[in-house]
């Protein structure tokens, strides 16, 4: 059977970059350049993409460990015909290949199923894209019948050929066996002293071989980037992009420009998310809810109607509806709240269960700890969960009352509907329904104390 055999072209130096890192692996709205065209690959072909790098090569296949993908290694960047020369011992004879780049990350499905559709069979099917500034790419060329009889690459071109504006995106879409044939007889004598993958199009000419081209479904798809401006140009094109479709499916964004999205996210109708909101990973909101200015989503799951108010940093976290988070609050892994809950400013949470209706609202750390309904934890409260080698945890029942400035020192447990007095240390279990406070110094009022005066000079 015929399959698509998808081949990746990622061995360039990426000198333009100026960085230490392979160019394919720095981030595009939060995941590398490379990932975004190993999820294309995915969703057009069952068979696993063969990719050429160049460097780094251990770096590469740690990154993408989860990816199934070939790894072939091209030692010596001698040019883009003989990097996919490199994939064909890996190739099927009655395969056809689809050429793509790891450094031009938008390329969509869409596009490539329809070239891959509409190819005839036996034909040479590529991406023609026009351009009002052409500079940089090959130019296609085209005879008197309009047909497509080869590429020119700037560096070669004639000042006519230059002023050719249907440029060549470098995405091809060929039976295996052709490559099979014409990469090994590819030359070299061009002004680059590379192996041009550009030759196989006069080849085909040459020979006959029907030449299809196809238009992206969108122009930005075909951008590749070769350094860090071009990364951020792209970096706010494809925001803009989400919010879009976030805001045609329901989401009020107060500034576009300001949300970044760097991961999966589910966002339901009525959701309002006000300016400078990063999300990332996987994040679910639900209809209603409200997220504040600089707030940080990572991996949460909010339900209906929560606010979440500004500058909170959610991390790992479960939220139920109708909460109530922030400002500045801290929530990190593990953390799962009941419906109605409150948590305030300066209040930190972590690894904790809060249940329905329970408020800590300000200036607190609960950690490892699971807190039942209606509780309130006054101000200034900590768990402390820490004893300098192991974690423990604290539980506290239904409907208690922690007093402000109280230590719970874990492990330990406060019965249900019991009540701390502020300002205690409580090292042992508490009992249910009664008054609890550790020793106090009892109050003393100096009557003959006069406060401190500033001396004449
Ligand atoms: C290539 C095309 C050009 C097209 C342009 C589109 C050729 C000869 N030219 O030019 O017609 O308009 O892409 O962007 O194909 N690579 C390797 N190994 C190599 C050389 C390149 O893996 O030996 C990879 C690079 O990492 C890069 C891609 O191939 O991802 C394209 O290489 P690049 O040198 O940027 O090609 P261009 O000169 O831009
Ligand atoms: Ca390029």
């Amino acid at each position: 059977m015929t399959s698509v055999q998808i081949v990746i072209l990622a061995a360039g130096q990426g000198t333009r970059m100026r960085s230490s890192q392979p160019k394919v692996l720095h981030k595009l709205a939060g995941k590398p350049l490379l990932g975004h065209v190993l999820d294309v690959a995915a969703a057009v072909s069952n068979t696993p993409p063969v990719v050429i790098y160049g460097h780094q090569g251990k770096l590469l296949h740690e990154s993408f460990s989860r990816h199934n993908v070939t790894w072939v290694e091209q030692p010596q960047q001698l040019g883009t015909g003989h990097a996919v020369q490199q994939a064909l011992p890996n190739i099927k004879e009655q395969d056809r290949v689809l050429v793509l780049y790891g450094d031009v990350p938008l390329i969509s499905v869409e596009t490539l199923k329809r070239l891959i559709t509409v190819t005839p069979d036996k034909a040479l099917g590529m991406l023609t894209a026009t351009l009002e500034n052409p500079t940089g790419y090959g130019r296609i060329k085209r005879d008197a019948q309009n047909k497509v009889v080869g590429v020119v690459e700037e560096k070669d071109a004639s000042v006519a050929e230059r002023a050719i504006k249907e440029i060549n995106p470098g995405i091809y879409f060929v039976p295996a066996t052709l490559l099979k044939k014409w990469l090994p007889a590819l030359a070299n004598n061009n002004a680059q002293k590379e192996y041009y993958l550009t030759d196989i199009i006069s080849q085909a000419a040459r020979e006959n071989i029907a030449i299809h081209t196809e238009q992206p479904a969108m122009s930005e798809e075909i951008l590749g980037i070769n350094d860090r401006v071009q990364l951020a140009q792209i970096e706010r094109f494809q925001q803009k992009r989400f919010a879009e479709k976030l805001m045609r499916q329901g989401v009020t964004i107060i500034d576009p420009a300001r949300l970044d999205v760097r991961g999966e996210v589910d966002i339901a109708q009525d959701v309002t998310l006000d300016v400078n909101i990063i999300l990332e990973g996987d994040v679910s909101i639900g209809e209603g809810s409200t997220i504040g200015a600089n707030c940080i989503l990572r991996d949460v799951k909010i339900g209906k109607r929560v606010e979440i108010k500004p500058n909170s940093v959610i991390e790992g976290a479960t939220i139920g509806a109708e909460s109530i988070i922030g400002p500045f609050a801290r929530v990190r892994p593990g953390t799962v709240l009941a419906a109605n809950t409150h948590i305030g400013n300066f209040v930190e949470v972590k690894n904790s269960a809060i249940g329905e209706g329970s408020k800590v609202n300000h200036l607190s750390y609960i950690g490892d700890s699971e807190i039942g309904k209606q509780v309130n934890v006054g101000a200034g409260t900590i768990t402390c969960n820490y004893d300098g080698a192991n974690k423990h945890k604290t539980i506290i029942r239904d409907s208690a009352h922690i007093g402000s400035d109280t230590q719970l020192v874990a492990p330990v447990t406060i019965g249900e509907g019991a009540t701390i007095g502020a300002g205690s240390t409580i090292t042992k279990d508490v009992p249910p329904n009664a008054l609890t406070l550790s020793h106090r110094l009892e109050q003393r009022t100096k009557q003959s104390w006069k406060r401190p005066q500033k001396k004449d000079k």
